[in-house]
């Protein structure tokens, strides 16, 4: 497959493909990155592997045992993936026919692998190569499939997964115990749902329960993409197709005291703020120190809810629990999610102090959902905040995330002033900014094709995101940088060519 350049107004990592006539793409974002009619198969594409190849039966590459970390990726499961290659067309065809052409197309450029199963660092395609998971959206602060959570979970399973919801659910009290035990102090009360958009929609609900119709939110900032998260979400590309959204949100530059009290002065009314420690999806935006601590004043003074939205740079992903604790700021509301899952059951959750979620506490029908705070989803809760309080996890993606910073900056010294423009990060929250948007699209691609997965950022397109697992080995980890290395060669070279 000829790789083309990106179109501009995508954002995803658009350089594999031509962007689709929607222009919006990524690989989270469900829209298509390209249409049907310009790729070619996945046998054709860079991400297919075969000659560098991910690693897989024959490669050159650890055994997963070898090369991911314990406790959570060491399995005797057996490598083989459950699906056999051949059945990949069928996999494309089934996706066209029943999920979306943008979405099978994206499967194609990606290499047209369908993954089958995973464990600690660890994800395996159907054809048997295997990918270190760098990426994840951020999800895998413990790796995929911890044992304890997938160990607790089946235990639900098997005595009470989903609940009446008439009478008290015991696993769904100890999961929200467990976790205010960690959240900021008097932040006591959690609303359990099922995705991080779920819980920023609670929270906009829960400051509309308090009076406040006004939201400020910061450019660049990522919240979720359901209607009223996405009225906080900034991004043109997500938001112009659903307009109109919620009125009177106000969009404050990042990293900016001085705007927010702009914003706040300029209101009669009081407002609800939402903000993000790091952005994430604004790629790996870390303000100054202070800038949260400033926040949570000026909200203090002009009677705004400050809701933090931690639901990526949350349970551990920054080095320590919460990316407030840096200022040992106190929100309002906080927004947990991806991590809280243990990399096994989609959950997330607002955490709030008894006199924010006074509204909720009172009346128990005013927010609810048929599936939200389930005894499966809580008891992979429990079991996450337990495994990392038993691995001191926040300490070791402290750690690590400071070695893999210094060794990513090592390695992408040699194109910096060129090619990279950034390598930023806290934790396990890593950037690295380039001069123009098509190198993330190129060493994404690379970077696949070697046995690696990263990822795009959805609010910044110049941006590659690496958030690998506080459970990353050394081998592994060598691994990636060697692989890192390579492809930043090539795509070096391919730019340059
Ligand atoms: C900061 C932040 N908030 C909210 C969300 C939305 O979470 P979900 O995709 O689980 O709805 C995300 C997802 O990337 C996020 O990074």
């Amino acid at each position: 497959m000829t790789v083309s350049p990106p179109s501009t107004g995508t954002t995803g990592p658009s350089s594999g493909a031509s962007a689709s006539s929607s222009g919006a793409a990524g690989p989270s974002s469900g829209a298509a990155m390209a249409s049907p009619g310009t790729t070619a198969p996945a046998s054709g594409s860079r991400a297919a592997g075969s000659a560098s190849g991910a690693a897989g039966p024959g490669s050159e590459t650890p055994t997963p045992s070898s090369g991911s970390s314990a406790p959570a990726s060491e399995s005797s499961t057996p490598r083989a993936g459950a699906a056999a290659p051949t059945d990949r067309p069928d996999i494309v065809d089934l996706y066209l026919k029943h999920i979306g052409s943008g979405r099978a197309v994206m499967g194609r450029v990606m290499g047209g692998m369908a993954e089958v199963r995973s464990e600690g660092v660890w994800i395996h395609a159907d054809d048997g190569r295997r990918f270190l998971d760098f990426g994840g959206y951020g999800v895998f602060i413990m790796g995929h499939r911890h044992p304890a959570v997938v160990e607790a979970v089946h235990r639900q399973i098997d005595t009470h997964p989903l609940a009446s919801r008439v009478f008290l659910e015991p696993v769904a009290a100890r999961a929200a115990q467990a976790l205010a035990a960690h959240t900021p102090p008097g932040l006591d009360y959690v609303h359990f749902v099922n995705s991080g958009a779920e819980a920023t929609e609670a929270a906009l609900k829960l400051a509309r329960a308090h009076g406040l119709t006004s939201v400020i939110t910061t450019r660049g900032g990522f919240h979720g993409k359901t209607l009223g998260a996405l009225s906080v979400t900034a991004n043109a590309t997500y938001q112009t197709p659903f307009q109109p959204l919620l009125p009177d949100v106000t969009q404050v530059a990042y990293d900016d005291p001085a705007d927010l009290e702009q914003a706040l002065a300029a209101r009669r009314d009081r407002a609800c703020v939402i903000v993000e420690p790091v952005q994430g999806e604004g790629g790996v935006r870390i303000p100054r120190h202070g800038y949260l601590s400033q926040v949570r004043a000026l909200c203090r003074a002009y009677g705004a809810l400050l809701v933090v939205d931690e639901i990526q740079t949350g349970m551990g992903r920054l080095g320590t629990w919460w990316g407030v604790d840096a200022e040992g700021v106190r929100p309002d509301v906080l927004l947990v999610g991806k991590g809280l899952s243990g990399g096994v059951v989609p959950v997330a959750a607002m955490a709030a102090t008894a006199e924010a979620y006074a509204p909720f506490s009172r009346d128990p029908y005013l927010h609810t959902s048929t599936f939200g705070a389930s005894p499966i989803a809580c008891a992979a809760a429990l079991a996450t905040v337990r495994a990392m309080e038993e691995e001191d996890t926040v300490a070791r993606a402290a750690a690590l995330g400071l070695r893999i910073l210094t060794a990513v900056r090592a390695v992408c010294a040699p194109y910096e002033g060129g090619l990279v423009r950034e390598v930023r990060g806290r934790g396990l929250l890593i950037g690295i900014e380039f001069a123009e948007e098509q190198a993330v699209g190129e060493l994404l691609l690379e970077l696949i094709s070697r046995g690696v997965l990263v990822n795009n950022s959805l609010n910044s397109t110049r941006v590659l995101r690496l958030t690998p697992p506080a459970v990353v080995e050394d081998s592994a980890l060598d691994l990636f940088l060697t692989t890192l290395g390579a492809a930043l060669r090539s795509t070096a070279d391919r730019m340059t060519s």
